[in-house]
């Protein structure tokens, strides 16, 4: 089997069977190697930066109902709240202050936030913090909508395919959405220039090896700026509410496959890996990652916004979070850096900056 990480650290890819050898029949002992090699390419590309990204969850309302996600439209217990444009604003003053230079605007589908709503407060972020990036994680939209988000300054957009099996798909989702749809609204926010991200849960409801598999394979085609992947946690009020954790293990070899798969990706250590395991975000790190999101909400809507069960720092001011941070990478050697983070390749479309000033 070590060969099979060999083959992957020199070409960069595998055939579907290899990865579900691989993923089969990993051993602790072939995830230390693996984790090495991760380590080494990381290195190679961003040295011991680990760059962080402010997350503001700015609305709780959801229009979907994934059967996994504690904010779906079935939970009524969920509470929900929206932050206004001013609130919004004050997170990132807040956040450019503690030395944040990327903001991700994140929330549930909320129809209230139309186009128009949300282009206005683009805007207004990238007026007032020109040397930030600017990443939104707001759903599936439609081309044109995605064109005026980008239009208005938006950098960055992360939208996970959760699993790139339609079967798989459709046992995680009500009958109305589609893997097809998900994909679609990849390939259009490629298309448009925007730094791409997707991802999967790790151990979400009767995903196989050869899921994993496929996913390996869709991100290697999909060639993403960024992956995000994190366990499959339970939320308590959701249909899933009973069905068991993904593991700790299992992610940090997931994550070790894809630097070795995509070498210069932007990798987060995830809050839901920090939630399974206290030191999840640092293990994280040590198997490849080179992301950490803390959070920059108001602290009076954290425990508000519960995709699953005991989400951590809901209690935490992002002052704290951001220091916690910074202690937490330091302990295991690596830097928390002060910049927008760019992936390193550039193939992505560069804005002409003059285009946002006219
Ligand atoms: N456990 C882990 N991750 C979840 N997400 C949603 N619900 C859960 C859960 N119960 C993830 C999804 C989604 C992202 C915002 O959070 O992958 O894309
Ligand atoms: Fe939030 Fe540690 S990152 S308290």
């Amino acid at each position: 089997m070590t060969e099979l990480i060999e083959k992957l650290e020199k070409q960069s890819c595998l055939t579907r069977d290899e990865y579900v050898a691989l993923i089969g029949g990993r051993t602790p002992e072939l995830g230390e190697l693996l984790f090495e090699k991760a380590r080494c390419i990381r290195r190679k590309y961003y040295g011991n930066d680990v760059y962080i990204r402010g997350l503001i969850e700015f609305t709780s309302y959801c229009k979907n109902d994934c059967l996994y996600c504690g904010l779906r439209r079935s939970n009524r217990n969920a509470e929900r709240y929206r932050l206004t444009k001013d609130e919004i604003l004050s997170c990132c003053k807040n956040g450019y202050e503690l030395g944040f230079r990327t903001f991700v605007l994140q929330g549930g589908e909320d129809p209230y936030f139309t186009c128009e709503r949300l282009v206005d407060i683009i805007k207004a972020i990238k007026s007032e913090y020109p040397d930030c990036a600017l990443t939104l994680s707001v759903g599936e939209k439609s081309f044109e909508e995605y064109k005026a988000y980008y239009d208005a300054g938006a950098d960055r957009y992360l939208l996970r395919h959760e699993t790139a099996d339609e079967g798989h798909y459709s046992l995680l989702h009500p009958e109305e959405m589609s893997a097809e749809n998900r994909k679609r609204c990849l390939r259009d926010l490629k298309s448009i220039g925007f730094q791409v991200g997707c991802g999967f849960m790790v151990g979400s409801p009767w995903q196989t090896v050869e899921n994993l598999a496929d996913d390996m394979l869709f991100i290697k085609e999909l060639q993403p700026q960024m992956v995000g992947i994190g366990p499959f946690i339970p939320q308590h009020d959701t249909p899933f509410g009973d069905k068991k954790a993904g593991t700790l293990e299992l992610t940090l070899f997931m994550l070790g496959l894809i630097r070795l798969t995509l070498p210069s990706v932007l990798l987060p250590a995830t809050t839901a890996l920090g939630t399974i395991d206290p030191r999840g975000r640092e293990l994280g790190i040590l198997s490849g990652a080179n992301v950490v999101m803390p959070n920059l909400s108001p602290r009076e809507v954290r425990d508000k916004y519960l995709l699953y069960d005991n989400k951590i720092c809901t209690g935490d001011e992002a002052a704290e979070c951001r220091n916690c941070m910074q202690m937490r990478m330091k302990s295991i050697g690596y830097d928390v850096v002060v910049s927008r983070g760019d992936h390193t390749n550039t193939e992505y479309r560069k804005r002409n900056e003059n285009d946002l000033r006219s």
